[in-house]
Order: C-alpha cells, then sequence, then structure tokens
C-alpha cells in the first residue's frame, strides 16, 4: 500500500452542530477561534526546535541499527524480555505490542513468536512481581531497565530485585541479562551503567516520557519481539509532514485539538478514547497518561491559575457497549467520545448458519464478525449523534506499523497544539514530582526532611470516618 493509502483518517462531523445540535461546533465559533489558533501554529513552529520528540522519526538511523543488532543477539538466547519501567517508560510499549503483535503473543510457541515472551512490569505490587518469577527463566532472561529520570523509586526497587536475584545466580555476568534506557547524563541509572558496563541506550535531551515511544524506550521492545521498528518512524515521519501544515482544514492534529478544547471550553471535561479492535486496546491507556498528564494544569504559561485539563476514561467497543455506553448516551453533557475504527482487520471471521429456524439469531448468519464489529461501532457513533453528544471517529485502514507510528505521532502533535492553545506547559508534571517526592519522604530518603515534617504535620485521619 502507498502512504496515501495508509493514511489514517480523522472525522470530525459529528462534532459539529450541523450533526449534533447544541453540543457541536459551528463554523463561526470555529472561525473566532482562528486568532488563538494562528498564534497557537506559530508557538509550535517556534517551539519545534525545543520538541526533540517531534525529530525521533527522522534522526535515529545510527540507532536504530544499533537497537536492530541488540535485538538479534537477545533473539538468539532469550525467552523472556522483561521491561522495567513506569508511566511513559511503560505504557508505550505496551500499547504497541498489543497493536502489532499477536493478541496471544507470549501464550503462542517459540517458533511461532517475533521473539522472546515480553513482560512490561509498570507496576511494584508484590504479588505481580512473584506472579512474574514464578513465569519467567531467568537463565534466559534480559531485563530492558528504562528510566528518563533515571530516579524514579519503583523502577529502582524492581531493578534491585532483579539485579539480586541475577547477582545471587550468575555472580558478575548478572551485567549480560541487563540493558539500560535512561538520560545521557542525568540521574542514577546513567551512574550504574556506566560502574557495570551495562549495555546502554538513551532517551534524547527534550523527549518527555510520555512523548518518548518513538525513541530507544519504546523501539527496543518492539525490535525484541519482531515489530519493524523502521516502519513505525516511518509513519511517524508521514504524519508529521501532515501535522506541520498551518492550515487547520488541512492539519489533522491541529483541528482535532482545536475541537477538544473547544469542546472543554463547553464543560466537556471528559475524553472517551474507544477503541473497536483489541489491538488498539492498550492505545487508550497510552492516550490517557498523554492527554491527562500534559494538559492536566493548575498554572498557565503567565502564571494565573486555570485547573485545566480533560478527564480521560478508557472504553473498549464492542464490549464496553454493554457497559458505558447508556452512560455516554443517555448522561451527563461532559463528553468526548474519540473511536477508533479499522477498516481491514487483520483476520475475517464467518458466523456460520445453525440455528436458521430461530429468526432473532439466523439474521447473524452469513454475515461477519468484521462485518458485525463496524456495524456496532457505525450503530454507536449514530445513537451518540443522535442523542446530541459529540465525537470523532478515527479509522486505520488497517493496523500496522506504519499506522501505529501516525497515530502515535498525531495524539503527540494534538497534545502539544492543544497545550498552545490551553496556554499551559503540556511537558512538565509538576503535580506528579509532588506525589514522588512525598513517597521519598515515607521511605526516608536523604533530602527530604522538611516534606517528612510537612507529612507529619498532615491531619489525622478520624477514626469515626472510617466504618
Ligand atoms: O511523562 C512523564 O514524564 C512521566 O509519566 C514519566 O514517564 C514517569 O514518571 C516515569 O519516569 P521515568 O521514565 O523518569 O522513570
Amino acid at each position: 500500500m502507498s502512504d496515501t493509502a495508509l493514511k489514517i483518517r480523522i472525522d470530525y462531523n459529528n462534532m459539529m452542530a450541523e450533526f449534533v445540535g447544541k453540543e457541536g461546533v459551528t463554523e463561526e465559533e470555529i472561525a473566532a477561534w482562528q486568532p488563538a489558533a494562528e498564534q497557537a501554529m506559530a508557538a509550535m513552529k517556534e517551539k519545534r526546535g525545543q520538541m526533540k520528540w517531534r525529530e525521533l522519526p527522522h534522526n535515529q538511523k545510527d540507532v536504530v541499527a544499533d537497537i536492530l543488532a541488540l535485538a538479534k543477539e537477545i533473539n538468539k538466547d532469550c525467552t523472556d524480555f522483561v521491561v522495567l519501567g513506569i508511566g511513559g517508560s511503560a505504557l508505550g510499549p505496551i500499547a504497541v505490542q498489543q497493536a502489532l503483535n499477536h493478541l496471544h503473543y507470549n501464550d503462542l510457541p517459540k517458533e511461532k513468536r517475533g521473539g522472546p515472551r515480553l513482560f512490561v512490569e509498570d507496576n511494584v505490587d508484590p504479588e505481580r512481581m512473584q506472579a512474574l518469577l514464578d513465569v519467567i527463566d531467568l537463565d534466559h532472561t534480559v531485563f530492558n531497565v528504562i528510566t528518563k529520570s533515571g530516579s524514579t523509586s519503583e523502577t529502582m526497587a524492581q531493578l534491585l530485585i532483579a539485579t539480586d536475584l541475577l547477582k545471587q545466580k550468575f555472580g558478575e555476568n548478572w551485567t549480560k541479562h541487563v540493558v539500560a534506557t535512561t538520560d545521557h547524563e542525568k540521574g542514577n541509572l546513567i551512574k550504574i551503567a556506566k560502574e557495570n558496563g551495562l549495555r546502554t541506550f538513551y532517551v534524547p535531551d527534550g523527549v518527555g516520557g510520555r512523548f518518548s515511544e518513538l525513541c530507544p524506550v519504546g523501539l527496543i521492545a518492539a525490535a525484541v519481539c519482531g515489530i519493524d521498528i523502521q516502519a513505525l518512524l516511518d509513519g511517524a515521519a508521514y504524519m508529521d509532514e501532515l501535522c506541520s501544515v498551518d492550515d487547520l482544514r488541512k492539519n489533522p492534529a491541529y483541528m482535532s485539538a482545536l475541537l477538544q478544547v473547544m469542546a472543554m471550553k463547553r464543560g466537556k471535561n471528559i475524553s472517551v478514547m474507544m477503541p473497536y479492535a483489541d489491538s488498539l486496546k492498550y492505545m487508550s491507556d497510552w492516550y490517557a497518561q498523554l492527554w491527562a498528564e500534559s494538559l492536566g494544569k493548575k498554572f498557565g504559561l503567565d502564571g494565573s491559575v486555570v485547573h485545566t485539563g480533560q478527564t480521560p476514561v478508557k472504553a473498549l467497543g464492542v464490549t464496553d457497549q454493554h457497559s458505558q455506553v447508556q452512560l455516554y448516551v443517555e448522561g451527563p453533557d461532559d463528553k468526548v467520545v474519540t473511536f477508533l475504527g479499522v477498516d481491514k482487520y487483520r483476520a475475517t471471521f464467518g458466523i456460520p448458519h445453525g440455528f436458521d429456524a430461530i429468526p432473532d439469531v439466523a439474521f447473524l448468519s452469513g454475515h461477519t464478525m468484521n462485518e458485525l464489529i463496524q456495524a456496532e461501532q457505525s450503530a454507536t457513533e449514530y445513537a451518540l449523534m443522535k442523542a446530541g453528544k459529540p465525537s470523532f471517529t478515527i479509522t486505520l485502514p488497517v493496523v500496522n506499523a506504519f499506522t501505529i507510528g501516525e497515530l502515535l505521532y498525531y495524539f503527540e502533535v494534538q497534545t502539544a497544539f492543544a497545550g498552545e492553545l490551553l496556554q499551559i506547559n503540556a511537558f512538565d508534571q509538576p503535580g506528579v514530582e509532588h506525589g514522588k517526592q512525598a513517597t521519598y519522604a515515607l521511605l526516608g530518603k536523604n533530602g527530604f526532611d522538611e516534606k517528612r515534617a510537612e507529612l507529619a504535620a498532615a491531619p489525622k485521619k478520624k477514626a469515626e470516618y472510617i466504618i
């Protein structure tokens, strides 16, 4: 397929008042936003040099070669590849693996997989750690520890557990089982990596956690599991072209960001993402972090208090038609739904005849599951539209590395542009930092005495409020 045939489509018909009535936007309202949009477009151009993630599709030739060499070597002997990381260091690898590999990849026999089994450990639940250790074969396991800051407690705790086990088993050779992905110089992981001679890949400067899937953070796990990482980057490069046009009507990321921001300003504080494909299920988790952490801000660029943001909600079509759609259709006017659809699924399943005497069952026979899932998506879009609830539909012609590269990059630019329209810094996360510091204080880390005192002075919980 040519690039154009692989172009993902962003359909915003159902955001328009023409279709959804008063909860939608009019052409006049879009025109009124034009000056703000132009200002945001100018800012995107001016700040492009600082948004280093925008160059990832273009400047990683050598990195890709190194990653492919690593993947080849790992694939010789490794049965289990474990990512240790959290947030932006985990959600991308999970989403891409789910999208591009077999939906039961880890359960396939080795010869049917593109590489070792993949486990992405993005929590510090002791039961989960135990469960992982129960199923992996340490002799043939490689851990990829990923932390941009090099200091995230959860990731460091996981690394300490993994290295302890590896040292007990392999002595000095433990280092053969660890690959580090981190900043060139900042943080503790780079120190550990240098001191121990770990194979190390870098998160480039100016590439924040949630914008890092297309650098070694995401590319290593993908390549190790047989995913075509060059095609991912090619898809992203193609989307960069589409998203570099200073014309709202032609730039999919700019237009959809504007419509989302306009909806937010009218009280649509919830952004539901509803893929109609299990392969895209974890795109919602990746998007949830990107959208929530980037746009959920107390202060504007001018220092004023804005308390902005839109709460992401994850749903899966058709599964959640039977749990959440009732609320979306009849509940409060506080949501924008984004459907993710697929033109051509990678499998076709016919629905056979069997109970032709029962018309309410027989009508399904002769159709395919593909027709059924697509009909249900269209029907839900229609039901929302009839109820006056705005939605977008993003369609991937097919789910492959190229279109997933497009999708990731599209959402990243959409988020950055929304940040400009909202006049906030989309690239920091001070709210997360507060929580991190409180954890350090509670666990006795040096330098956090003040925070410890602050926590000790916090109001004590009352027993009467606990039933
Ligand atoms: O987007 C972000 O910056 C964060 O969500 C980080 O990805 C997350 O906190 C993990 O940080 P790090 O990669 O530094 O361990």
